[in-house]
Order: structure tokens, then sequence, then C-alpha cells
């Protein structure tokens, strides 16, 4: 089986073809991407218009670029997946409208894919991992602890309040007046400074349930900077070595919890698969892997280039799908928001 994948939720413009080898085994024959970080640098984030655009820019040649790596045409596919949400809908519409089209003119099975459940499933392309596992999903939009039980059925063990991890060491880079995105300039500031030399807080410590909050640490961030003043390249290097040693101290502990929910209600996972651009950081990567040796857990980290958006992971979502004999119809609609799991979304709002 041969997939092509289309990726276009956020700021990346992809376009992969996996295969699904007679060992169960998925084959990454194609990996085309488009990172429109350039054309939202100067922004300091991402802007959907332009977004959408670029994606409407680049989205072809991407997918006539796989086809042509792999040697394949579209008559070669088993069938054309392509990301229906969450995301910047504008986007969203570019590659849903584009996988449909492509489908349709070769009579091939269309699936509309959750981004999110792309995300969940990688683990399972890169180091063919079995059901049940605990993800921790950490990238500029999303954070979240999922019970990963099958293919549709997922339990949000946690999720965050306010930001994201990434968009919180975003936010703190922009503050210091690093260029975005701001989590590998946070890391490699952090790399020199001195993580003691600010105690900030770490929200939600201990908490029993497994949610994230950021934007306290966030406000304590701001407050110091205030108070200094003047940034200095010291000030700088010691506030992203303090930032980073609190998230990371809030990540280890919220994932503690995670696992614990996960065995009260699922029984014994058979990894932490950590996954999103957050997942790059390697204080963040070494601080997970110390905690799965102690828990005895098999700790999944798979490549940082299939940890970020890409189309590869759509692709594979979409033979997870088709093989077990599911499809979308053309009236698929682009969802801004899709939540992997709708139970935790209901009783959330039903609270706030
Ligand atoms: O998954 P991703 O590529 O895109 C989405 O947000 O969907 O994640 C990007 C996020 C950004 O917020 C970026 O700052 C963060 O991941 N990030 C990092 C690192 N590399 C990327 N955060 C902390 N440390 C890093 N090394
Ligand atoms: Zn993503």
């Amino acid at each position: 089986m041969q997939v092509l994948g289309i990726e276009t939720t956020c700021d990346e413009t992809a376009a992969a073809i996996v295969r699904l080898n007679g060992d169960g085994r998925g084959e990454v024959l194609a990996d085309e991407i488009f990172s429109q970080t350039v054309e939202h640098a100067a922004y300091g984030g991402v802007v959907p218009e332009i977004a959408a655009r670029a994606h409407i820019d680049h989205l072809d040649r991407l997918i006539l670029a796989a086809l042509a790596r792999t040697g394949l045409k579209l008559a070669d596919l088993d069938g054309v997946a392509a990301a229906a949400g969450p995301g910047l809908i504008g986007g969203v519409v570019v590659g849903l409208t584009m996988g449909k089209g492509l489908a349709l003119a070769s009579g091939k099975p269309f699936v509309a894919i959750n981004h999110l459940e792309a995300h969940a499933l990688t683990a399972r392309l890169t180091d063919a991992l079995d059901f049940p596992y605990l993800l921790l999903l950490a990238s500029g939009g999303h954070t979240q602890l999922i019970g990963v039980l099958g293919v549709g059925q997922y339990r949000r063990l946690g999720t965050t309040l306010d930001d994201a991890i990434g968009e919180a060491f975003d936010k703190v880079a922009k503050m210091l007046g690093l260029p975005y995105p701001g989590g590998p300039q946070v890391e490699k500031a952090a790399a020199t400074g001195d993580p003691n030399r600010y105690a900030f807080p770490r929200p939600m410590l201990r908490r029993p349930n497994a949610d994230f909050s950021l934007s306290g640490l966030k406000t304590a961030v701001r407050l110091e900077i205030d108070r200094a003043g003047e940034v200095t390249p010291a000030l700088v290097h010691d506030i992203c070595a303090s930032f980073q040693a609190a998230v990371v101290d809030v990540v280890v502990d919220r994932t503690r919890v995670g696992l614990r929910l996960f065995r009260e209600k699922s029984g014994a996972p058979r990894g932490l698969v950590v996954a999103g651009g957050v997942a790059a950081n390697g204080a963040i990567r070494d601080a997970l892997k110390r905690f799965s040796g102690e828990a005895g857990l098999r700790l999944v980290l798979p490549p940082p280039q299939l940890c970020t958006d890409n189309g590869a992971m759509i692709a594979w979502a979409g033979i997870e799908r088709l093989r077990l004999g599911l499809s979308s119809g053309m009236d698929f609609a682009a969802r801004p928001r899709w939540p992997l799991d709708p139970e935790a979304e209901r009783v959330n709002n039903g609270k706030a």
C-alpha cells in the first residue's frame, strides 16, 4: 500500500509518500517540505493569510517532487490523505481541496486526517510501537498528554489551560529580542546561562490532574526582564536557562501524573512517545530519558523531522485508516477545531 500525504494546517507545506511493506512496517519514500519560517519571521509569529497563500504557491510543486522522487504516478497510489484540521482554516482548505481533487481525478480513496492523530501515530511508523502508549504532544499550538489506545481511540489525560509549551518558548524569546521561532534560540542561549539565577514558578507542580499552565511562568519572566531594565547578553542567557529549567520540571512532573492516570484508566503503556517541535529540545529530551528510565518505560523520540509538522505522518495515518477499511467522503469539511478526545473536550467546556 502506498499513500500520498498532504499537510497544510500551520506554517509547513508538506507532501510525502509512505509505503506499507509486507512486514507491516512503514517506509517513507519521499518527504517534501517547504517551511514558511522566513515568510512569518518579520511578524514574530504565523500570519494565517500569508500561510494560506504560501500553501497555494508551493503545494503543487511539492507533490510533483514527491512523485518524481519515487517514480510513482497518481495511478500507482492506493489512496490520498490530507490533514483536515485542526489548524488555520485557510491553509487547511488548501490541502484538503488538493487531496480531494487528486483522489477524485485518480479514482483513489480519500482519507481526511486529524493532524493530532497523525502526530500520535508517528511512533508506529518510526518504531513500530504497539498500542497502547502514552503520548506527550508539545508544539507551538498544542500541549497534551494523550493515551493512544488504538486508531481513532484516544483518551486525553491532560492539556494546557493557556499557552502551549512551544508558544511559551516563542513568547519568552520575543521578550528578549530573540528571533522567531524562539524555541531553538532559547535553548541555545540557555546552554551558557545559569539555571538557578532566577527561581521561576513551576505552575501546576504536583497537581493530581495532568494539565499544564504556562502563562504564570511567562509573566514571571516578563516581570524579571522589566525589573532588570536593560537586556544584556548575560541576562538573556540566565533568563533562558532559568525558564527552560522551570519548563523541564513542569514537563517531567506533568508526564509523571499523566503516566499515573494512564495506568489507572488503561493499564500498562508500551511506551512513552514525545512529539511536536518542542521534542527537539535537548534538556527536555534528557529529562524525559531519565524519567522513563526510572519508570521502566520505553521512550520513543521520533527523529526531529518527523516530530515537527510533516507530510509523512499524514500519509502514515492514511495507511493506518485505509488498512482498517476507513476512508472519507468528498463532503468532509475542514475543521479549525478537532479534538482527539471529544469527551474530554466536552467535560472541560462544561466546567468552563
Ligand atoms: O511542531 P512544530 O514544528 O509546529 C507546530 O507548532 O505545529 O512546533 C514548533 C514549536 C515552536 O513553538 C518552536 O519554538 C518550538 O516548537 N521548538 C522548540 C525547540 N525547537 C522548536 N522549543 C524548545 N526548544 C527547542 N529546541
Ligand atoms: Zn503539529
